[in-house]
């Protein structure tokens, strides 16, 4: 099939080089003229392990191309894709212009019969919108909105993509059903379609990261009682995750959840809540607790040291989770600051996120390895979970720290082996 995909972010990236390697014909296109000028050039602009591989892949092989304009390049497609971001608005609802934007642009070029997939986390009702957008600015109405959420996490972004726990297609229309089949079964089995009305749909994407979120907030609250009572909160994960009721999933506790999708799409939801005469009122909890999470962190780690001198801080990870360069609403934008606020010098290193959260953290010391963080520190603070953390030598680590004091805020290191090492160790929820 040939397919436009819009936006290259980490949605449309992934969706389009999956799509072409499973042998369509795809035209990523976006309006960020930088982005497609890596594109061309074979890079890719954002960091998000295998993207690399299936790009110089399907450049080679012909089914890939960069555009930055709709315009005539969206024209023959079958299928139009729109990923853009719906980041919040200003009253805490999604911002939906350039969801809006991108209906506005695609309809005088699209040609009869295109289906356009909302890919984009749009609230209940905006595919009607985009439709309504589309009808009044195109020439012809022979054309679907179809809502299409995705699922996937940065980081693990292409295997969720390929090998999705379902494929959620808002339609009513047996013709779409069947398009829509056709280009998912190079992707995924039919079984994991599960076809739902376009409202149902739009709903079932902020309803299942919201319960995410939920599930976080809860942990983490269990995980603080953990620490007054002499509990152990990985203990109480497992056994609670060992219910089949329950399961194991997203009950690890941390700094508070952030990212593109939770933060937003709770919020969101609230918003839709407030809109239909429908409280969630579970939700406005859990991002409330979210934020307090979040600002009580640095107090945790003052806490621990002495105001009377100039304290240096090495923070190892800084971007909202391991495995990607993303840093929308990172912990790490209030935990530094707030830090540095408190009179603190901070030293960081993240494996990939230095490029994007150097335009947002100002004054401090980028390092190029966690050793050179950790050097002559009063403390270091563990704010993200990547891989080679866990496999540090502690003892060089230990050896170069001024005190060897850590804070470690996603619990990787076991608590006995740090206090025999010699640390002042200190973890979440384990007593
Ligand atoms: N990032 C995730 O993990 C994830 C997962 C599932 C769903 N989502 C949802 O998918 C959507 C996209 O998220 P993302 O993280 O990929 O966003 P992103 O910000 O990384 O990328 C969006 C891209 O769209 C481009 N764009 C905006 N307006 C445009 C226009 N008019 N024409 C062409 N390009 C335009 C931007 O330049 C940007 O490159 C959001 O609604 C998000 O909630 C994201």
């Amino acid at each position: 099939m040939k397919i436009s995909v819009i936006g290259c972010g980490y949605v449309g990236l992934v969706s389009g080089f999956c799509f072409a390697d499973s042998g369509h014909k795809v035209t990523c296109i976006d309006n960020n003229d930088q982005k497609i000028k890596l594109l061309k050039d074979n890079k890719v602009p954002i960091y998000e392990p295998g993207l690399n591989e299936l790009l110089l892949k399907n450049i080679e092989n012909g089914n890939l191309a960069f555009e930055l304009n709709i315009s005539e390049n969206i024209k023959d497609s079958e299928i139009v894709l729109i990923a853009v971001g719906t980041p919040t608005g200003k009253n805490g609802d999604a911002n939906l212009t350039f969801v809006y934007q991108c209906a506005r642009e695609i309809a005088e070029f699209i040609s009869p019969n295109t289906q356009i997939i909302i890919k984009s986390t749009v609230p209940v009702g905006t595919c009607d919108e985009v439709e309504n957008i589309i009808k009044e600015n195109c020439i012809h109405s022979e054309f679907s909105v179809i809502s299409n959420p995705e699922f996937l996490r940065e980081g693990n972004a292409i295997s969720d993509f390929i090998n999705p726990d379902r494929v959620v297609i808002g339609t009513d229309d047996q013709t779409n059903k069947r398009i829509m089949i056709n280009l998912y079964k190079s992707i995924t089995n039919e079984d994991k379609i599960l076809f739902t009305s376009r409202r149902s749909s739009e709903l079932i994407k902020y309803a299942s990261n919201s319960m995410l979120a939920m599930r976080i907030i809860f942990i983490n609250e269990i995980a603080d009682l953990c620490e007054k009572i002499g509990a152990d909160v990985t203990d109480i994960a497992k056994g609670i995750g060992l219910d089949k009721r329950i399961g194991p999933h997203f009950l690890e506790p941390g700094p508070g959840f952030g990212g593109s999708c939770f933060p937003k799409d709770a919020r969101a939801l609230i918003e839709s809540g407030k809109k239909y005469d429908a409280p969630q009122t579970l939700l406005e909890s859990v991002i409330l607790g979210n934020e307090n999470r979040k600002k009580n962190i640095s107090k945790k780690i003052l806490n621990k040291l002495d105001k009377q001198t100039e304290n240096q801080i090495g923070i190892l990870g800084v971007t909202f989770k391991a495995e990607t360069d993303d840093m929308r609403e990172s912990p790490s934008l209030i935990i530094i600051p707030d830090l540095q606020e408190n009179g603190m010098n901070i030293s960081v290193y993240d494996p990939e996120g230095e490029k994007e959260a150097s335009k947002i953290l100002k004054d401090v010391n980028w390092k190029k390895s966690a050793y050179e963080a950790a050097e002559n520190v009063d403390c270091l603070v563990i704010l993200t979970d990547w891989e080679e953390f866990k496999n540090l030598d502690l003892d060089k680590i230990k050896n170069s720290m001024k005190r060897p004091l850590i804070y470690d805020f996603r619990n990787i290191f076991d608590p006995d082996m740090m206090t025999e090492l010699g640390f002042e160790y200190f973890s979440i929820g384990r007593g």
